[in-house]
């Protein structure tokens, strides 16, 4: 980031106020505030922060309008086609692709680290049973710290929870899973690749034995490629902001698991299948579902659809949907819902409301699909982005965390409630000593 030679002026009160510009690496300019309250007075206002950077980063590259994603400057369709998953989460975590001596370390740190406490399989047993995965997700990470304690070196302590959160992560998601279903655990093995070991700890079975087909074990890397990191969305912001406290990792990505959950956000991947089924059982008729999308009085949004960032194809999307079209090809399968799903999205970029709002479909619209085709349990698919995000939540944590500039972060308000009141104790005759 560099200070723009140029400043930009406010006028406030009489007073002429100059603020400098800053400009990243790809030429975006920002207005440097930090002072404006302490010379001014004034803050600013920007609900939902559409408007507001919260920190300057090197990780990710997003342009909305051009559909331009990149991981530490590589388009993530390079990413896509060539690279494993570990090493684009070597990438965003260490700022380079690993040197072979790296990839080697990194994959052996992995699999030392993919066994979980066996204690942590009691806390897994004393859930609901229809308790959701995001929620165990969330409480089983958070509760990492009760069985690996901090190490006294903050040095080693990063060196070791990283990879160790990162490879514990798929451990314990296979484990919500199978222990919600009954089945036995499946622990990991050591020779399989990060994806391949995730599918065996879901599907292994002594009585059926999964087979790991190549397909499938590339459309996973694919997608948690795509889903790796995105540069301050609402869950990344929360392992920031309470990363800020500076809280361990653990507690810090619980949050972005929590934050991922919502429909709106990592949740809307099972709210768009729930949204294609609720089609497919109505007859199949698309043009119902988007007149209700486009009904400013009724809540229903088209799920999958739309993006804060995005006014043009979301760039995951388009490869999501090739994703989705090899795999069901590769497993012989046909699944009603992604003819649906196209018939959805050639009705909607066809109708001025989405056009003129740029509502195009978001990464979300098409992975539900290739999940399905992976026997992946629909409750289960939240829990398959954080999967995929982790990398990304991680290093964004560690550049905060390194970041000279860091604070604890703790936004203003502008206060509209009531202006100062006496207390007035409850009408008289109230027993106190009952209700205080
Ligand atoms: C992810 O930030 C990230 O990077 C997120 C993510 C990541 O990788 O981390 O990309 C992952 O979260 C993708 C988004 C997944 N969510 C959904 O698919 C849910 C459906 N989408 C919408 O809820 C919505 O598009 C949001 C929440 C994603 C974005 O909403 P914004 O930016 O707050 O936009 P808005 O609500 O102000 O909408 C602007 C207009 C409004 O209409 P008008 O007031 O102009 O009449 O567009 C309309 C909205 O009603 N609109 C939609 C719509 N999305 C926006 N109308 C119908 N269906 C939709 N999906």
């Amino acid at each position: 980031m560099k200070n723009s030679p140029q400043t930009i002026q406010l006028l406030w009160k009489g007073q002429c106020f100059d603020f400098p510009l800053v400009q990243g690496s790809e030429g975006e300019t920002a207005i440097d505030i930090k002072t404006l309250r302490q010379r001014t007075g004034l803050i600013t206002l920007d609900q939902g922060y559409a408007n507001t950077g919260s920190c300057t980063s090197s990780i990710t590259f997003m342009d909305g309008e051009r559909g331009i994603l990149r991981y530490r400057g590589i388009p993530i369709q390079e990413l896509a086609r060539g690279a494993s998953f570990k090493e684009t989460a070597f990438l965003l975590i260490y700022g380079t692709l690993p040197t072979p001596g790296e990839l080697v370390r990194f994959s052996e740190q992995l699999t030392d680290y993919s066994p979980v406490h066996e204690n942590m399989r009691l806390f897994f047993q004393n859930f609901p049973p229809n308790a959701h995965p995001m929620g165990i997700l969330s409480s089983m990470v958070n509760s990492l710290r009760s069985f690996y304690p901090e190490l006294a070196n903050a040095d080693e302590e990063i060196q070791v929870t990283v990879p160790r959160l990162l490879s514990k992560i798929r451990t314990l998601a296979a484990m919500s899973y199978r222990i919600s279903m009954g089945y036995q655990v499946v622990y990991p093995r050591p020779d399989l690749s990060y994806c391949a070991n995730f599918l065996h700890m879901m599907f292994d079975s002594t009585v059926k034995p999964y087979e790991l087909k190549e397909e499938v074990v590339q459309a996973l890397r694919t997608i948690w490629i795509l889903h790796a990191d995105h540069e301050q969305n609402c869950s990344t912001s929360a392992v920031r902001l309470v990363g800020s406290a500076r809280v361990n990792l653990y507690a810090a990505i619980s949050s972005g698991i929590t934050a991922l959950w919502g429909p709106l956000h990592g949740g809307a991947n099972q709210a768009v299948i729930d949204m294609l089924e609720g089609i497919r059982n109505n007859g199949g008729n698309v043009d119902t579902f988007v007149k209700r999308a486009k009904d400013r009085t009724d809540p229903f949004r088209l799920m999958g659809f739309g993006h804060r960032v995005y006014k043009t194809y979301d760039p995951r999307a388009r490869i999501m949907k090739g994703v989705c079209h090899r795999l069901l090809q590769a497993l012989d399968r046909e699944d009603p819902l992604l003819d649906i799903a196209q018939e959805l999205e050639k009705t909607a970029l066809s109708d001025d409301y989405f056009i003129s709002r740029n509502l195009y479909p978001n990464i979300d619209f098409y992975t539900g699909i290739a999940f399905r085709a992976m026997g992946i349990p629909t409750n289960m698919f939240p829990v398959m982005f954080a999967i995929g995000r982790l990398p990304g939540w991680i290093a964004q944590w560690l550049e905060s965390i390194k970041d000279p500039h860091w604070k604890l972060n703790r936004p203003r308000q502008i206060y509209v409630g009531p202006g100062k009141t006496m207390y007035r104790p409850p009408t008289k005759g109230l027993d106190m000593e009952q209700y205080s």
